[in-house]
């Protein structure tokens, strides 16, 4: 079992022990509710890291107010097993009160990149992200940290943050893992009903015939469009949106000219928010 640790002088101790012995050092952020996907977080740390420390902390600050943040799902012990079975040597998993004492009041927000697509329909959720990023990257000191290609958002405002203030710790994406239909693996799947479950694993089809169709045609506006109606054909209740972006800056790629573009979508579907992006090459 990894070690577990709740208090940030725990965690430097174990750190500042690691560092002594020659170790490189990989942190893992995530809200716990574990699957493969986090997982292959740790698989891709371990390839430059011989230590990991994963942390589990389901942030207040990124849940809008009317958002899942009590009904998101939370397993400890599972949690730990699965950490365990990947190898991750230590377990951070600090309290609210640890994280956000009653007199906290620094804010991290990043300017731009959160205008658009869940900084748009999430009011406020990106700062509570780089909020939380930028305390666990101090608390952890790590040399690389890893985060998900399933949240492109995320990682790019994360890079765009570490690099504005010069945090030393080595951003790395890894690319999304898939269920065998395609569906990206996320912890807000388990709000799926069966039915549901069928739908979304519909949405990467349509998301990667879309990315396709506009590498064949340089103009994505129209196809977004239709692709926007197929996800409503299949029985998503709504699209926030379904964009063809700069895959660095966000901005809108209204013709391709060879830029690299992804397409980026968010639909709702029961209880379920689901976000997934791919490359249009
Ligand atoms: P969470 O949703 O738990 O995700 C933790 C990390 O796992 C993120 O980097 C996310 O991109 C990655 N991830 C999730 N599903 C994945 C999949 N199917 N394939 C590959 N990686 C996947 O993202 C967060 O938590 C939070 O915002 C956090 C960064 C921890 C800050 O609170």
């Amino acid at each position: 079992m990894p070690d577990v640790v709740r208090d940030i002088a725990a965690l430097r101790e174990v750190v500042r022990d690691w560092r002594r012995d020659g170790h490189r050092i990989g942190l893992v952020p995530t809200m716990g509710a574990l699957h493969e996907g986090h997982l292959s977080l740790l698989s891709h740390a371990f390839v430059s890291c011989s230590k990991v420390i994963t942390t589990i902390f389901v942030n207040p600050t990124q849940f809008g107010a009317h958002e899942d943040l009590d009904a998101y799902p939370r397993d400890e012990a599972r949690d730990l097993d699965m950490i365990a079975e990947a190898g991750g040597q230590l377990v951070f998993i600090p309290s609210v009160e640890t994280m956000y004492p009653t007199e906290f009041s620094t804010r991290v927000e990043v300017d731009g990149l959160t205008d658009v697509m869940d900084g748009a329909a999430r009011p406020g959720h990106f700062n509570g992200v780089t909020q939380i990023v930028s305390k666990l990257l101090n608390q952890a000191q790590a040399d690389v940290a890893v985060f998900g290609e399933k949240d492109w958002q995320q990682l790019a405002i994360i890079r765009r943050m570490v690099s504005d203030l010069d945090v030393p710790t080595d951003i790395q994406g890894a690319p999304t893992v898939r269920d065998a239909f395609g569906l990206a693996l996320s912890s807000r799947n388990a709000y799926l009903s069966p039915d549901e479950l069928s739908i979304a694993r519909r949405l990467n089809v349509v998301l990667k015939k879309a990315a396709y169709d506009i590498a064949a045609s340089d103009y994505p506006t129209d196809i977004c469009k239709a692709a926007t109606d197929d996800i409503l054909t299949l029985g998503f209740q709504s699209v926030d949106y379904l964009d063809c972006r700069d895959a660095v800056n966000l901005s809108l790629v209204d013709k391709l000219h060879k830029r690299s573009a992804r397409l980026f979508v968010a639909a709702k579907i029961g209880r379920a928010r689901l976000i997934d992006n791919v490359a249009v090459n």
